[in-house]
């Protein structure tokens, strides 16, 4: 039987967070399982010589069939779940529809929410195991036209510090990773995810739809501070080995920055210094 410890990855395609730390935990000797949404990426995650099973958090059928079949080839073994995969419908909270922010939800929270009530039974049969939750540094402040994603990643981390009370004892962990702006695809789909499902002609924010398309335009998508995907890596990897991993990890400088900020001012106070962000 295969000893290596068993990990399971979402949100695995090319570009973001989850591919580094699928090939990164490979590389450090996992049995990792790179899951991903679409089919093809299935296909190019085998190719460069992960094992990989496509996995759709927005369907519950794709969720348990993923399930399944990972259970099958490790003989019922989990040891590590990292749930990733996301995305971020960007617009003013008014000028989302119900279907829309409903969507949000369906993939950022009830289907990582599935996800892990699948794996938690078996985590608890084994009597150890680690769930990873990648949270954001928008989890824990708001800024302007985030509203779906940040009340997506606030309901996550709601979750998440239930979860973690109900899981003493179990001998397993759960740690929530809030990083900061990383490199990824995640503003280019944010922003074609923006172009189809805000209508910035009705919006009383067209003006501000349009400075923020004209800024991305000019500076491209890196915001500053930015870090590479690495930097999530290597906080998965001690919530993963530690003995005793960290409830929270922050990845970048904004991370810290706004976590300090929101312990010493008052609401009010971090109103006007979040106004200001872009
Ligand atoms: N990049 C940042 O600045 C940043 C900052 C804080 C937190 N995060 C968090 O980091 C995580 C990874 O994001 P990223 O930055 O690596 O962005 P990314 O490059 O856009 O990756 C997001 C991943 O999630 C997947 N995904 C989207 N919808 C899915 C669904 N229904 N089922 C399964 N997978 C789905 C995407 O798959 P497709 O390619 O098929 O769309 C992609 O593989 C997310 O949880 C995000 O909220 C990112």
């Amino acid at each position: 039987m295969n000893q290596r410890k068993v990990v399971i990855v979402t949100g695995s395609s090319a570009g973001g967070i989850g591919h580094c730390v699928a090939h990164g935990l490979k590389t450090h000797g996992y049995r990792v399982f790179a899951t991903a949404r679409k089919a093809e990426d299935v296909e190019k995650l085998k190719s460069e010589g992960l094992e990989s099973i496509q996995l759709d958090l927005a369907d519950s059928n794709s969720i348990n069939s993923a399930v399944d079949e990972i259970l099958k080839l490790t003989d019922g073994r989990v040891d590590v779940l990292f749930n990733n995969g996301a995305f971020g419908q960007p617009g003013a909270v008014e000028d989302l529809t119900r279907e829309v922010l409903r969507f949000q939800f369906e993939t950022n929270l009830f289907g990582t929410h599935e996800l892990t009530n699948r794996i938690i039974p078996v985590m608890r049969k084994q009597g150890h195991g680690r769930i990873i939750q990648n949270s954001s540094l928008l989890g824990y402040v708001a800024l302007r036209f985030r509203g779906a994603y940040n009340a997506s990643k606030f309901a996550l981390e709601g979750l998440t510090d239930t979860l973690r009370l109900e899981l003493q004892g179990s001998g397993i962990q759960i740690s929530l990773i809030e990083p900061g702006p990383v490199t990824s695809r995640f503003r280019t789909n944010g922003f074609e995810l923006y172009k189809k499902n805000i209508d910035k002609d009705k919006s009383v924010f067209k003006e501000s739809y349009e400075a923020t398309e004209r800024r991305l335009k000019k500076e491209g998508p890196a915001a500053p501070f930015t870090l590479p995907p690495e930097a999530v890596l290597k906080k998965v990897i001690h919530a993963i080995e530690s003995k005793r991993p960290k409830i929270r990890y922050r990845v970048t400088f904004p991370a810290h920055l706004f976590a300090w900020l929101k312990r010493i001012l008052s609401s009010r106070r971090l109103d006007s210094v979040l106004g200001k962000v872009e």
